[in-house]
């Protein structure tokens, strides 16, 4: 097909009450209850424990915690451990244990837990008894455990996990890593993922919303019920509402169906992320016996083979990142903040859009999205039968990969952020004559479960999948690291829709340069340098390739870049496999995480985010590299680039004009011999040079446009390292015990210039309501505990992450290090 069309109305299933402050509107609470926040007080060991299920184990000893966990964040990094998972602790046996009473009073309910996902090879017991396992750690999952529960006694909920080694490409974490809930639900209630909703028409004047709603009877006997559903805008004013009488037979579900339109509904959109909210309620003799809150957006998407990605009725041009699902120094454990910052700084750099490389991602990261306005490719499997791997998910595929793909569907298809399924990335199949077979059978998969979203791939073996016809299996095409065949590709299937699934993977560590610049990978440190010549893996080009290949083929939907923010694992181009280590990436020893992103492991921009900045926004801006401290090369030409989305730039050096650069006109010769298809120096239009013999004082630059100085920045050469300057990103967070103040520590000198080759240690002090998280400093070979109370600064900077307790009131943060001025900040919690 050559259009995909569909016209919808979202609904967000609120996943009952993530947080504990989070509470239903329930109107009768003794038939009705919310789900439970059920994150606290669990027990971990990481250990072998035989019987680790049984009732009378002696589990007092054992660590007491809240949930999400990641253990293998809190290391410590190994020499000898797979370098591809980050050096860290991800694979081994653990158990998590928690004891729990449910009252008497529900003993008429049915309960169930549900986790949003447990890092991996989950089995879980209650009371010594088996309940279920899952194995695949990305995928949410719930169990009855009516038939065990023992109420008003204590009960003894068990998990057990065994990651195992050489199971990832990436760094995946390990525990108990997203959220937990109880569910006390009556007998008759609205099972889990049990509303799916879509809008059939939408014009300006009115939305026709459809809702679909599962009830589930769990009686032996039938019930009659009321379904009443309404729904609310973001004033919480009532805009429609719908009643229906259903019977449903004993120990049965049924769909029931309804149809409300709103008036002029305001349209979720990447500016305008508009959410409305719908509430359906259940009712028994005119009591309410289950209700359940969802959020929602109204907008239509389109895709067209010529005119690319259309959402509600305006062409937009996919400016994509893939993710990896860690925080950095946070770890996998799953934070709404941590989560909500990434993506504010992707945004910040232009991002409309994210795909989940190479799995389901958490709930809150499609919340983060819904909120933000940023669609999302939702991926499903790096591995179908064939592995990648030596345990990787093939192991798991035959038996698990329809449950898995279904329930991933069912949970996220009514985010209005989800715009395509992507059922691979890269899947080895392409090289099968036969893989369009099973390329077919998870595509029709997912149009069973959601008909209004394209499904996609992110095929990389040119021309294999074409060959072996995985690609006409597919309703969108994407391309991994193909950008010089997409004409071809487009020549040869005109009506194909295709853009660009993972781009460029040019690495770089923020504030190296090196030089000559042509200096590709050099050993002596791990690093790779910030003029951002290709350096990656051989399928690696530049930045600068991508947006000309988007320009000459603007069929295409856009591209993603490979990735957003530097993750831990795959520290390519520092990575390589020891053969007397059983296919472990042990060499290359401190190297742990990636090099790829815009932006490091802490968040802080290198210079390529400025890169794609100057191409993705239209806010007037100029940025200008290197650093300007380069004492003992007096004399020496250093190469000046500027990165701007205005019309030139004039740089001046010590007060001096060299003169303006016209952009796309004055080009700049990028090195480019890494890479296989560019051999040699690459001209890029989307950089602009001057050669500059160096002194020490400052370089500027100033963005003109229409002859207008609209935009400049400017780097002065900063004397010895003098004090701390502490920035957070937020100086009041909630009194929860989970969202976080995001602290950049700066070295600057006695002006309060930024020093940009500082390497001092700061010692950190946390006092008042809140504790230390995490540190780092986006040094890809920094081996330091995330943990640790003090962090080297990397090129004049480091991270500090603050968590609130629950209790109102200050966080007092000191940073101090030896021989600087130290500083004191406050963080309020609310
Ligand atoms: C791709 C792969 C990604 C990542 C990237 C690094 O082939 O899909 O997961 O490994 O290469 O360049």
């Amino acid at each position: 097909m050559n259009t995909f069309k569909s016209s919808m109305l979202i609904i967000i299933f609120t996943i009952g009450c993530l947080f504990a402050s989070c509470t239903k509107d329930k109107t009768s609470k003794e038939l009705s209850v919310s789900d439970q926040n059920f994150n606290s007080d669990w027990l971990f060991l990481k250990d072998t424990v035989d019987n680790g299920q049984n009732v009378f184990l002696d589990d007092s000893s054992w660590r007491k915690l809240n949930l999400p966990h990641d253990w293998a964040i809190e290391g410590p990094f190994k020499k000898g451990s797979d370098l591809r998972t980050g050096g860290l602790p991800v694979y081994g046996e653990a158990w998590y244990r928690k004891h729990f009473t449910v009252d008497k009073k529900y003993s008429s309910k049915q309960i169930s837990i549900e986790f949003d996902g447990a890092m991996n090879n989950a089995k879980v017991w209650l009371n010594g008894t088996y309940i279920g396992e899952r194995p695949y750690g990305y995928i949410g999952f719930e169990f009855d455990l009516t038939p065990h529960i023992k109420f008003g006694e204590d009960n003894v909920i068990a998990v057990q996990l065994s990651p195992e080694d050489l199971a990832a490409r990436w760094y995946p974490g390990a525990g108990i890593y997203r959220n937990v809930r109880l569910k006390i639900n009556s007998l008759v209630h609205i099972p889990q993922w049990g509303t799916y909703i879509t809008t059939p028409e939408v014009t300006d004047e009115q939305a026709t919303v459809s809702i679909k709603t599962t009830i589930k009877n769990a009686n032996m006997s039938s019930s009659d019920i009321v379904l009443e559903t309404i729904l609310k805008d973001e004033k919480g004013t009532v805009v429609g509402s719908n009643s229906s009488s259903v019977v449903i037979q004993k120990s049965a579900e049924k769909d029931i169906t309804q149809t409300i339109k709103i008036a002029k509904p305001k349209r979720w959109d990447i500016k305008t992320p508009v959410l409305y909210t719908a509430s359906s309620n259940v009712l028994i003799d005119g009591n309410i016996v289950d209700s359940y809150d969802s959020e929602f957006g109204v907008r239509t998407i389109d895709f067209d083979a010529n005119k690319g990605f259309i959402l509600n009725g305006k062409q937009v041009e996919l400016n994509g990142v893939c993710m990896h699902h860690d925080q950095g120094a946070l770890g996998t454990a799953i934070n709404y903040r941590a989560k909500e910052r990434q993506m504010q700084i992707m945004q910040s750099m232009g991002v409309n859009a994210l795909r989940t490389s190479h799995n389901p991602p958490s709930p809150e990261l499609l919340q983060v999205c819904d909120r933000l306005g940023i669609v999302v490719i939702v991926e499903a499997f790096d591995e179908w039968k064939m592995g990648k791997v030596p345990n990787g998910y093939n192991k798991y595929f035959d038996q698990w990969h329809e449950k898995d793909l279904r329930d991933m569907i069912q949970r996220d298809r009514n985010h209005p952020s989800v715009i395509m399924w992507s059922i691979g990335n890269e899947i080895l199949e392409q090289s099968k004559e036969d893989g369009w077979k099973l390329t077919k059978h998870l595509n029709d998969i997912c149009h069973d479960e959601d008909n209004t979203r394209p499904t996609t791939i992110g095929f990389n073996y040119y021309p294999a999948p074409f060959v072996n016809k995985l690609a006409y299996q597919v309703d969108i095409v994407g391309m991994n690291y193909w950008p010089l065949s997409y004409t071809e590709i487009k020549e040869q299937n005109p009506n194909m829709i295709l853009y660009g699934s993972e781009t460029s993977s040019q690495t770089s560590s923020r504030g190296v340069y090196h030089f000559p610049i042509e200096a590709a990978v050099q050993k002596e440190t791990n690093h790779v340098s910030s003029y951002d010549g290709v350096v990656g893996p051989p399928w690696a080009y530049l930045p600068d390739a991508e947006f000309d290949a988007q320009e000459k083929n603007p069929f295409s939907l856009g591209e993603f870049i490979w990735t957003g923010f530097d993750y831990i694992g795959e520290p390519t181009p520092y990575a390589g496999k020891d053969n007397s280590t059983n296919g472990r990436w042990t060499l290359d020893w401190p190297s742990r995480s990636s090099y790829f992103a815009p932006v490091d492991l802490c968040g802080f921009p290198k210079d390529r985010y400025f890169l794609y900045q100057s191409q993705w926004t239209t806010e007037p801006m100029v940025h200008v590299l290197p650093h300007w401290n380069w004492e003992g090369k007096e004399g020496d030409v250093i190469p000046v680039y500027a990165y701007t989305n205005c019309d030139e730039v004039e740089l001046i050096v010590n007060g001096k004009s060299l003169g303006k650069k016209v952009k796309g006109v004055d080009t700049t010769k990028v090195p480019a011999e890494f890479h296989d298809f560019e051999k040699g120096m690459y001209t890029s239009k989307y950089r602009l040079s001057w050669d500059v013999p160096y002194q020490p004082g400052s370089i500027k630059v100033i963005g003109y446009k229409n002859g207008k100085a609209v935009a400049e920045k400017e780097i002065k050469t900063a004397e010895s390292p003098a004090k701390i300057h502490l920035i957070a990103d937020r100086t009041e967070i909630k009194a929860d015990g989970n969202d976080l103040s995001f602290i950049t520590v700066k070295i600057e000198d006695v002006s309060g210039n930024l020093c940009p080759i500082a390497a001092n240690d700061v010692n950190f002090e946390v006092t008042g309501e809140g504790t230390l998280a995490a540190v780092d400093n986006g040094d890809q070979t920094a081996i330091t505990s995330f943990q640790a109370n003090h962090r080297k600064a990397f090129n004049g900077l480091c991270l500090l992450v603050v968590k609130s307790k629950n209790d109102a009131g200050e966080i007092k943060i000191t940073a101090s290090s030896e021989g600087l001025k130290s500083e004191t900040i406050i963080v309020k919690t609310k």
